[in-house]
């Protein structure tokens, strides 16, 4: 099998690295990749981020993921940032060039489309409105995605109007802000609604929001897989929605990555979606 030049690769670098399930994954596609490295996380206390960024040259790796809160502290730190993770304002993968010199990219917006398409093939951002919940990072990427794939209306709603404010007047296009209060109502007619809150994970509450204007045709996706189903999620399933959980998201991050790091593209395939539920699942 031939190997690329650099083969190791640096793993998610946060701090604390609580559910990770990155190594699983990217040490899958090592294998169906015939790559002769291993993908490993560090957790990298905040401030002490620049000096493991600029270890990974030296030590031979070929790049990295990050999570919060080094997703945002990147972009002073890598030589290059690309257009999209400065409209997105976060870095999710660095890139070792040859020069040793970093550059910094963001797919997780390409994951959340990715998963929707391969999980719905029909599903078309333009098919009706879209309302996304939340307007934290993780919206941003979202809100990104399906204006990238054409969405025609975006509402956008979050507790501190604010942020979500902030996002339509940077990304432009269809953005309407809707208060927080008018949530519920907000779904009134979608193609496709988005709980892209931090509410309904592992330890937090379910997301407040009454599901009684959402029409049944509508697909609804969540960001979040600890739980793979959360209460948002459960509630529009036993309504007869169509969902998608946000594993896949973090799965279909993943190539993209790959491309930049090894020129490879992996697969993501049922077995490896299956093994990763199934280790979320049992924990
Ligand atoms: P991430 O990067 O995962 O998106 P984040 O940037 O901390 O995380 O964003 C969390 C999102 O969940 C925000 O939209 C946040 O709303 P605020 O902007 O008002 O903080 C939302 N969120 C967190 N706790 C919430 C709660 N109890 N009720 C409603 N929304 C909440």
């Amino acid at each position: 099998m031939p190997h690329p030049d650099k083969f190791l690769m640096a793993g998610v670098m946060g701090w604390p690295v609580m559910h990770s399930r990155s190594p699983m994954m990217h040490n899958y596609w090592m294998e169906q990749q015939g790559v002769a490295g291993t993908y490993v996380f560090f957790e990298i206390k905040p401030g002490e981020l620049a000096p493991a960024l600029k270890a990974l040259h030296p030590l031979g790796f070929a790049g990295c993921n990050l999570t919060i809160p080094h997703k945002l502290d990147a972009m002073t730190i890598v030589d290059e940032v690309d257009d999209v993770a400065k409209k997105i304002g976060a870095i999710s993968c660095v890139v070792v060039r040859e020069d040793g010199s970093l550059f910094g990219t963001n797919n997780d917006w390409f994951g959340f489309i990715g998963n929707l398409k391969q999980q719905q093939p029909d599903w078309r951002a333009d098919a009706g409105p879209v309302t996304v919940i939340g307007a934290g990072g993780g919206s941003r990427a979202v809100c990104y995605g399906l204006l990238q794939e054409g969405a025609t209306e975006l509402r956008l709603v979050n507790r501190t109007r604010a942020k979500a404010e902030a996002i339509a007047a940077e990304y432009g296009g269809p953005i309407t802000v809707l208060p927080w209060e008018e949530r519920h109502a907000a779904l009134e007619g979608v193609a496709t609604a988005v709980n892209a809150t931090s509410q309904g994970m592992v330890g937090q509450a379910a997301l407040d929001i009454q599901l009684d204007a959402l029409p049944e045709s509508a697909l609804v996706a969540d960001i979040i897989y600890t739980p793979l189903e959360t209460p948002f999620l459960a509630a529009a399933r036993t309504r007869g929605n169509r969902t998608v959980n946000g594993l896949g998201m973090l799965i279909h991050q993943g190539p993209p990555a790959w491309k930049r790091w090894f020129g490879l593209e992996p697969t993501v395939t049922d077995e490896l979606r299956e093994m990763m539920e199934h280790s979320i699942a049992s924990d």
